[in-house]
């Protein structure tokens, strides 16, 4: 008789993002009448910038031509988009990452819960707290994370560093020692983010301790202050402890498309035991390569047309993020988040949990959000609104909002 991952039965409940989808399709089907504003997954709104349409038509073409036509693409990535991240995302910003260093892949999301897989079942993971659910939830399926104890919503094996209103959402060294440290930077939910000189204390740190820092730059494009770093790699040391995964979702309108990246550096070793062989021979076996046509994609962000034009995209959500933002708090809310990520996260009214004001915004304004407690126990009693609706939406949400006495 087979077995199955029991680790899956620990699972409490289903991904966040498809609990919300149905808890919203059931209230659609209920008030067919009513109009709902989604703001809650941080899905993209605009259209894929023209340069990448263009680049995509151009080939489309080539692939229905025997002479250009491509099949299994570089299961590592093709060396046009690789030269391109390695020169406009790293030298640029003078971090010493090589095009090789570079793991294209179909997303940050599928990255991020595949990285654990070459790390020992016994290490011990540190999150901050709140933060994406995929970093706990895919350690919790390959059975690091220990017994759920359903009352505080905390997993027994899990270090979480709380990032609340009352250290200004900046993670503390835990007072046990992590073997892998998610960062995720700046931070989704909570829209905040730590200085340059911060994360190298978080580099120094991990260095020390042996430990290794799986960052999460997804948000990276929403940086607006000068002090943030861009990449873990502008840090001193970054290359001996930390690996970096990088998404085309936010900052080009991928969601749907589908294009990520993770860099591992050839000096990230366990022992005598190179990390960068390890992902590249799992990257080999279980991957065969994101698309032609969306390498090519990925390449004309690198393009100066499509450096503008996303410049434009990114402005465009960012005046959404300060519209939510200041409206908010003209209205009486505690809001933090919106200045370096298109996440504007609030402290709920009137003591409600997280869940509990999900459901009257839905009910009373029809409102879709993100509830804080989805995101880790820290997040309870918060909640968090994404800037990637439509402008017209956006304000009309805002609208709603105001208007409501909770
Ligand atoms: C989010 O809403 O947190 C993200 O969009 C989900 C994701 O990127 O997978």
């Amino acid at each position: 008789m087979y077995k199955i991952n029991e680790n899956y039965q620990k699972l409490p409940g289903s991904y966040l993002f498809s609990t919300i989808a149905k808890k919203v399709a059931a209230f659609t089907e209920a008030n067919p009448d009513r109009e709902i504003i989604r703001l809650g997954i941080g899905d993209v709104t605009q259209p894929l910038a023209p340069a990448i349409i263009e680049a995509m038509h151009k080939a489309v073409d080539e692939m229905g031509n025997a002479a250009t036509f491509r099949g299994y693409a570089p299961d590592l990535g093709y060396d046009f988009l690789r030269n391109a991240i390695a020169e406009h995302d790293y030298k640029a910003r003078g971090c010493d990452i090589s095009a090789d260093e570079i793991f294209v892949s179909d997303g940050a999301k599928s990255d991020s819960a595949n990285i654990q897989e070459i790390f020992g079942a016994e290490n011990r993971i540190a999150v901050c707290d709140p933060v994406y659910p995929v970093y706990v939830d895919s350690n919790v399926m390959a059975g690091r994370t220990g017994m759920y104890d359903r009352e505080k919503e905390i997993w027994s094996n899990v270090i979480y560093m709380p990032c609340i209103m009352e250290n200004g959402f900046v993670p503390e060294f835990p007072e046990e020692t992590p073997d892998m440290i998610y960062l995720c930077l700046p931070n989704n939910p909570t829209g905040t983010t730590i200085t340059r000189a911060q994360l190298q204390e978080w580099v120094d740190y991990a260095n020390k301790a042996g430990a290794v820092i799986i960052y999460d730059g997804a948000y990276e494009a929403y940086i607006s202050e000068e002090d943030v770093a861009h990449s873990i790699f502008e840090c001193r040391g970054a290359r001996t402890c930390a690996i970096e995964l990088k998404s085309f979702s936010k900052n080009a309108g991928f969601t749907g498309v589908r294009l990520g990246y993770t860099v591992v550096p050839k000096e990230l070793k366990c022992g005598n035991v190179s990390l960068h062989q390890m992902w590249a021979r799992r990257h080999g076996t279980k991957f065969n390569g994101a698309p032609y046509i969306i390498q090519r994609a990925g390449e004309a962000v690198y393009s100066p047309e499509g450096k503008a034009q996303l410049k434009e995209q990114v402005a465009y959500y960012m005046k959404n993020a300060a519209a939510i933002k200041n409206g908010l708090q003209k209205a009486g809310y505690s809001v933090f988040g919106g200045v370096n990520a298109p996440y504007i996260w609030l402290k709920t009214p009137g003591n409600m949990t997280s869940w509990e004001f999900f459901d009257v915004l839905l009910e009373q304004a029809g409102v879709v959000g993100t509830p804080g407690s989805g995101f880790g126990p820290s997040g309870e009693g918060y909640f968090r609104l994404t800037a990637f609706g439509s402008y017209e939406n956006t304000l009309a949400a805002l609208e709603r909002i105001q208007k409501q006495a909770f």
